[in-house]
């Protein structure tokens, strides 16, 4: 920031949104009061300027009175207009911060998108005040402050460029500014209902086209004549026949002799250039434009010589062609068209040469038509640019901002200074109407209780120059529309004798006759609500008329150039109705303006211009003072010291605050106003801070009214939230029941999917069952199709039942049962298994114990079922010395002393040998080897008897169960003592052992007779006889045989 500004205003505007709203209303009155409301003497004038200058000693341009802002031009770059600055004013109340054009801009905004009424911003003040630059500021603030899609930059991007192409064409320096506006703006940016700018349209009101062919002293041309002979762009002065060199009558100078260091038109014609392509003027276009800027030039260095005859002919014939080659028409017609003219008398058209002068003042009306069309051209081109997309026409609203020319002195005031006048008259009377007139009438209907404050009325200035018949307009069309030669002074006569008694009007024979200061007899004072301003008659009629001669419109019409092509038409000419003149025009349209400001929310920027010199730091008392009093500052002051801030009719603001009171809400179906009391009681609303009339509220400050706007903002949120949540719960029900639909149409698909496979799966079964039951009833039948897998399954399971109940032992010979069909299998099985079984058992017996069983089943074959003792013999293990202990030395020495080599013994036992005469028992011992039965005494083991094994032809035992073994000894050998009579205790195993040694198993005869016969020496014959008896027994029997006793 500048130094010079105050750093509390600085620290208010930083942090005002986050500290509380009482500090920041502190701070914003560093220097002065920053609301002339709160200024304790506030009927002061002196105090009222005293506080305009303390502020602006500090650089604080703007102070408000209520919401009316009051703008000081600080004639000086102040540091107060950064995107920055306007994001803080975005979401506060216009007094919570120190005052600006951005808070009034940003009040607007928010009144448009939040009530949804279009709003307009009045920006007044005179000549050099600063109101164009405060409509740039508002619309720097709203392309800052509105939304940031593609689109609606574009918008906002031309909408701002607007500006400085429309200044270029129709600003131009006066004594009183030195970018003062010639024409009168009005623009209307047009936002849709979310509050994003899409669009504009323009209005412009009365170019000073008189301008274009002369300057008051000190004043130029529109920038845009310098701007483009300052173009460094040479082909493009080239193509227009222009250069910086010439000297241009139209301005006075050539533009290298020109010295204005002030501003800079080198720069300003890139600007302008640039806003042309932003806008989308064409290649062509802008050629267009530029073309006509040359050719306005080049028209105004046609000079004039007269002949003897009074006839005006052109003096430089090139410049002519040149203007002609510009505007694509024939020279010789234009050349024509600037010598003569052509009027329409009775029908018939005459044509007449022009005098010097005439020619002059045609050549000049021609060049004035030309930029004053090419300049409403180009409002409408801005307008097509800046039109919104059709769809997007609903719903829309506007912001106008209005930036007319200012009321303005001049040293000689003409035509242009009369309608600049009379428009901020207007003006002046739509501020007054709204803020003081209509709002006191107000209050007085709706019976406020109201003391009148008195202010002064320029109504009647309004009616002194547009009233009807009466008005100085209607004596001036008046005078121009009467027959024969019209002229100023007969105008200025007219006035003089109609308006001799109006107090606001002044001419030289009033002045005579009041002795008032002389005016001139050519001029005539009107005393404006602004001052003072002495008009010079010259001109007014002719400017008025606005006459262009009919072959200058022709010619024009015939150019190629688009632009006065499409301006000048043939149709024009066509029309036998007189044009309007221009006062009319231009009353018209005023009075168009104020029926479309009237229907808006208007706020108010009065500007206020601290000094006549253009300087900053300088505040000329008596200039401001002047101002504050034609402005009707201190009245405003006034009314709203005692007014109200905000009304509003009782249904209205009801249906906006209801929420807030639960008495209200949602509806309240009594009387509005007694809703809107149970509102106010509820809000605790104090006395005096509000009012209730017939048919409105009113309220006092604004600080209630926010207040209560946010408390209804807060409220909406909660609003919202019950919106989302009815909104949320429905969709989620929605949702929920759509996917509950999808969830049981997939049950739907997926339990019949199931259903229909189970079903398969049951039918199966009940097939595969049936089948098996079929296959179990006929299972021992012919194998079919049917019982082949019961069969088969009967099978798998015996194989399976078998495999876990097979026998574990040898001797168990349990088997398990087995279905029919399997009863061959089981056969082979089980001998399979006992086959296995046995060869287990068998690889893991011991030699000795393999010995035992083979001897045994010899024992077996030899005498199962033959030998009665047999069967209690066959548990008992065969043993190989069957000797009492002691005997067994003597064994072991037999074997090693008698035995031959070779030999090995196989078998001994104790026996009885019974003598072959007389049957003597004998103790005796009987060895089986491998050779030969040893038959030895049991003392000593002597050998008595001793039988190759091959001698052994026949064993005899009896079947009963006795010891006894015959050993027949064959005949050659009965050389001894015949056959061995033994008796035996272990008889079987005796005999088995013998039959293994001699492996011939018939040698045994079990005889079944009771008489058995044995060989003795020499042929003779014994017998042994076998008989029953109770006790078994050996011993000889009366009859001389042996007897063997058996049981
Ligand atoms: N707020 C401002 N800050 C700085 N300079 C300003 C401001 N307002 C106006 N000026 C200066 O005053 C000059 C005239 O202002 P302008 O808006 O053209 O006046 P008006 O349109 O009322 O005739 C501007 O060119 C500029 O130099
Ligand atoms: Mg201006």
């Amino acid at each position: 920031m500048q130094a010079g500004h105050s750093p509390g205003e600085r620290v208010g505007l930083a942090t005002h949104v986050h500290s509380g709203m009482e500090s920041s209303l502190q701070s914003r009155d560093v220097a002065g009061v920053h609301d002339f409301v709160l200024l304790e003497n506030y009927g002061s004038e002196d105090a009222f300027i005293n506080n305009l200058q303390k502020r602006f000693n500090t650089d604080i341009i703007y102070t408000y009175i209520g919401p009316v802002l009051v703008s000081v031009n600080p004639y000086k770059n102040i540091p107060i207009y950064t995107d920055d600055v306007i994001k803080t004013y975005r979401n506060i109340h216009y007094f919570e911060a120190i005052p600006h054009i951005y808070a009034v801009t940003n009040t607007a905004y928010q009144a448009l998108k939040e009530e949804n009424k279009d709003q307009c911003i009045l920006i007044s003040g005179e000549s050099g005040a600063g109101k164009t630059e405060a409509s740039k500021k508002i619309l720097q603030c709203i392309a800052v402050t509105t939304g940031r899609t593609n689109q609606v930059e574009s918008v906002k991007e031309k909408l701002l460029q607007s500006t400085p192409l429309l200044e270029a064409f129709g600003n131009a320096k006066t004594t009183r500014n030195d970018n003062s506006s010639r024409f009168g703006k009005y623009m209307d940016i047009i936002f849709n209902y979310i509050g994003d700018t899409i669009g504009g349209s323009l209005l412009n009101y009365l170019l000073e086209k008189s301008r274009v062919v002369m300057q008051a002293p000190g004043e130029r041309n529109f920038h845009i004549f310098y701007q483009l002979l300052s173009s460094s762009d040479a082909s493009l002065l080239d193509s227009l026949h222009l250069s910086p060199n010439t000297y241009y009558h139209y301005l006075n100078t050539s533009i290298v002799s020109m010295k204005d260091n002030e501003i800079d038109d080198i720069g300003q014609f890139r600007v302008v250039k640039r806003a042309m392509d932003v806008i989308e003027l064409s290649e062509q276009e802008q050629t267009a434009i530029f073309t006509l800027v040359a050719s306005i030039l080049h028209l105004g260095n046609v000079g004039f010589s007269q002949d003897e005859n009074g006839n005006a002919s052109i003096n430089a014939p090139e410049t002519i062609a040149t203007v002609a080659k510009l505007l694509a028409c024939d020279p010789a017609q234009l050349t024509h068209a600037l010598e003569r003219k052509t009027i329409i008398a009775r029908g018939d058209s005459v044509t007449t040469p022009l005098n010097k002068e005439l020619a002059m003042y045609a050549r000049d009306a021609l060049a004035k038509a030309i930029y004053d069309r090419m300049f409403t051209w180009l409002v409408q081109r801005l307008n097509s640019s800046l039109r919104p997309v059709d769809d997007e026409f609903n719903r829309t609203k506007v912001m106008g901002i209005l930036d007319i020319y200012g009321f303005e002195i001049f040293g000689k005031n003409s035509f242009e200074q009369f309608c600049i006048n009379y428009c901020n008259e207007k003006l002046q009377q739509l501020f007054i109407e709204l803020t003081l007139k209509s709002e006191q009438e107000e209050y007085f209907r709706e019976g406020i209780e109201w003391v009148p404050v008195q202010y002064f009325d320029n109504k009647v200035i309004c009616d002194l120059i547009e009233e009807r018949h009466k008005g100085i307009i209607s004596l001036l069309d008046e005078e121009c529309l009467r027959p024969g030669d019209t002229s100023d002074m007969g105008f200025l006569n007219k006035m003089s004798i109609n308006l001799v008694d109006h107090k606001h009007f002044v001419s030289y024979s009033k002045a005579e006759r009041t002795m008032l200061k002389q005016i001139p007899r050519d001029e005539f004072q009107l005393v404006h609500y602004a001052g003072k301003v002495t008009y010079s008659v010259h001109g007014f009629v002719d400017k008025n008329n606005d006459l262009l001669f009919r072959n200058l419109i022709e010619v024009m019409a015939s150019t190629k150039n688009t632009i006065t092509k499409a301006v000048f038409t043939e149709k024009e000419l066509e029309s036998k109705k007189r044009p309007e003149t221009a006062a009319s025009q231009f009353k018209k349209s005023l009075n168009k303006l104020m029926q479309i400001l009237v229907t808006k929310d208007p706020s108010y920027v009065r500007c206020i211009k601290p000094n006549n010199e253009q300087t900053s730091g300088i505040f000329d008392e008596q200039l401001v003072r002047h101002q504050v009093q034609y402005l009707g500052l201190m009245e405003n002051l006034r009314v709203r010291r005692a007014g109200f801030a905000y009304r509003r009719t009782y249904d209205v603001f009801l249906k906006r605050y209801k929420s807030l009171c639960p008495g209200t809400w949602p509806n309240f179906n009594g009387d509005p106003k007694d809703g809107v009391a149970l509102l106010t009681q509820h809000l605790q609303y104090n006395k005096y801070e509000f009012s209730m009339g017939k048919t409105k509220i009113f309220i006092r400050y604004p600080k209630t009214l926010f207040m209560t706007e946010d408390l209804f903002q807060l409220k909406k949120n909660d609003l919202a939230t019950l919106i989302q949540r009815k909104y949320k719960t429905h969709v989620a029900r929605k949702n929920f029941l759509k996917m509950r639909w999808a969830a049981i149409v997939m049950q739907k698909y997926i339990r019949r999917f199931l259903a229909k496979r189970a079903m398969r799966r049951r039918r199966l079964a009940v097939e595969v069952l049936r089948r098996l039951l079929k296959g179990f009833i006929t299972r021992d039948g012919q194998p079919t199709e049917d019982n082949m897998a019961f069969i088969q399954l009967s099978r798998i399971n015996y194989l399976n039942r078998l495999a876990g109940n097979l026998p574990k032992s040898l001797v168990d010979r349990n088997w398990p049962p087995c279905p029919k069909a399997c009863r061959d299998l089981s056969i082979v099985l089980h001998k399979l298994y006992r086959g296995q079984q046995a060869r287990i058992y068998r690889q893991t017996l011991s030699p000795e114990k393999k010995r035992q069983f083979d001897l045994k089943i010899l024992a077996e074959k030899l005498f199962q079922h033959k030998k009665k003792s047999y069967t209690s013999t066959y548990l008992t293990p065969f043993e190989k010395v069957r000797l009492p202990s002691e005997l067994h030395q003597h064994k072991t020495q037999y074997e090693t002393n008698q035995l031959v080599p070779g030999e090995k013994l196989l078998y001994c036992t104790n026996i009885t040998k019974y003598d072959r005469h007389g049957y003597s028992p004998r103790d005796r011992a009987l060895l089986v080897t491998t050779k030969a039965i040893h038959i030895v005494d049991i003392k000593g083991f002597k050998v008595k008897h001793k039988l190759s094994l091959e001698s052994v032809t026949e064993l005899v035992v009896t079947a009963e169960m006795d010891g006894l073994l015959l050993i027949r000894i064959p005949l050659e050998l009965k050389k001894d003592k015949g056959d061995l009579i033994l008796q035996c205790a272990h008889v079987i195993e005796c005999v088995t052992f013998i039959v293994d040694a001699v492996k011939k198993p018939n040698i045994l005869k079990i005889a079944s007779t009771s008489m058995i016969s044995h060989n003795m020496i020499g042929g003779k014959e014994g017998q042994i006889e076998v008989t029953a008896g109770s006790e078994l027994g050996f011993g000889k029997g009366k009859t001389g045989h042996l007897v063997v006793t058996v049981n």
